[in-house]
């Protein structure tokens, strides 16, 4: 068997067998297929997809490409949630610290940026000293003495996602279902956890950007997570507008910790605290994702998700002190006012454009070496529907390099459209899945 033999076996749409997904994967984590030949195997299975089995045992292969954590020390029931992707995605940073403190332990591995779309690992290492490459043992600590941890992918855990990940960012390969589903899947099911929440994000801004796709993609996700015996449910939510005003590394941060802090910005808080309360019915500490949802405004009310959050940040080596004053941090060199052109309300902001905007501006990479500014970014003043009048500023955009901002600013600006009359708002919560099938939201 050749790596050739098997990216041709695939680009002419026939399935692969275990053996020979396992030769490839395992051959491209040991550095014996380089990433020309992986790329085209990714491009290949774009293309011509793979089956639910191909997808369950393509899964099953990247999880045990690293070790399957044990957190048997840490007593309850252990929950993470995982978004698909989007843009001003802040909602990990805000949740994970609410559950934990309602009692549920949160063991959460992200993934960096992935094309147009931010990560979680990404907004955390923006705090000056965090680190998000801890070893296992000090995963295992930080869980047990926190209730929650923050980390991305180990040598250890899902190696093969860790390496993938970053070849697809950078090779127009990320759009794809069994792709995201055994990247996100095998990634979940090897940080120890018992249950999860999922986050199927639908509309331009999404991998996904039509309901179909995106109710295909869940219910992949979902078989698969249930398949492997760990309750898994989801939530399709909308993003065809970025969620919140931030959108950039450390700008997402200081949203967040407003939030945390009492701040309500009503889009990103609906979609936190539901995604909230499903984990903590799922953690067994509330009977409905209802009550779910009083326990975690309650730990907003209280500040006891704020203060955990900062013992995390100080645990995972983080200096608390740029987020008890978020005015401490440095600023960007240069920033422009994007304007509106006329009076009228805000009728769409392009969720998948404004991502790129970020990209150019530094808040992501385009390359898989690039570094990241993570002062840049965008933080809008306005929102879908929102009444404007001419000149009135729209958005600001942040970035050390002038020219590059100037591009930028104008490519944001067409991003923005202003109409004559109120627009109808698009549903923020789609719909709820899980093994029964898809439900409306209300
Ligand atoms: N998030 C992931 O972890 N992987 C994907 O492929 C897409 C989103």
């Amino acid at each position: 068997m050749t790596p050739v033999e098997i990216i041709r076996k695939k680009r002419d749409g026939q399935k692969l067998s275990r053996h020979e997904m396992e030769f490839l994967i395992k051959g491209y984590v040991d550095g014996k297929i380089p990433d020309y030949q992986m790329s085209s195997f990714l491009m290949a299975v774009y293309f011509n997809k793979m089956d639910f089995d191909e997808t369950t045992v393509f899964t099953d292969i990247m999880l045990n490409s690293g070790i399957i954590v044990d957190l048997s020390h840490v007593p309850g029931i252990k929950v993470d949630k995982h978004s698909t992707g989007g843009v001003g995605d802040k909602v990990s940073l805000i949740l994970a610290p609410m559950v934990a403190a309602c009692g549920v332990p949160v063991p959460m591995i992200s993934g960096r940026g992935l094309g147009h779309t931010g990560g979680t690992l990404d907004k955390l290492e923006s705090i000056p000293g965090f680190r998000t490459k801890l070893n296992l043992n000090e995963y295992k600590s930080v869980i047990k003495k926190t209730n929650l941890v923050m980390i991305g992918q180990t040598k250890e855990i899902a190696p093969a996602d860790k390496k993938m990940y970053a070849l697809r960012d950078v090779t127009g390969t990320v759009e794809c279902i069994p792709l995201i589903a055994g990247s996100i899947m095998s990634k979940k099911l090897a940080e120890g956890i018992d249950a999860l929440v999922l986050d199927i994000k639908t509309g331009r801004g999404a991998f996904m950007q039509s309901k179909e796709n995106a109710i295909e993609l869940a219910k992949t996700l979902i078989a698969i997570g249930n398949s492997f015996g760990k309750k898994t449910i989801g939530f399709l939510t909308d993003m065809s507008q970025p969620l919140g005003y931030a959108v950039g590394n450390w700008l997402e941060v200081v949203e967040s910790v407003e939030c945390m802090r009492g701040k309500d910005v009503p889009d990103l808080m609906e979609v936190t605290y539901l995604l909230s309360g499903a984990m903590v019915m799922l953690g067994g500490k509330a009977k409905s994702i209802e009550e779910g949802i009083s326990k975690c405004k309650g730990t907003i009310k209280s500040g006891g998700a704020y203060k955990k959050f900062l013992k995390m940040v100080k645990r995972q080596g983080g200096d608390i002190s740029f987020i008890k004053d978020l005015s401490k941090y440095p600023k960007s060199k240069f920033s422009v006012e994007v304007k509106s052109n006329s009076a009228g309300y805000v009728e769409n902001i392009d969720a998948l454009e404004v991502g790129f905007v970020g990209i150019m501006v530094g808040a992501g990479r385009m390359k898989v070496d690039d570094v990241i500014d993570m002062k840049s970014g965008i933080l809008f003043h306005k929102k879908v529907c929102d009444k404007v009048s001419a000149n009135e500023t729209l958005a600001v955009v942040f970035a050390d390099d002038k020219i590059k901002l100037d591009y930028a600013a104008q490519r944001l600006q067409a991003s923005i459209k202003i109409g004559k009359n109120i627009p109808t708002q698009p549903p923020l919560i789609h719909a709820s899945i899980d093994e029964n099938g898809v439900r409306e939201w209300k």
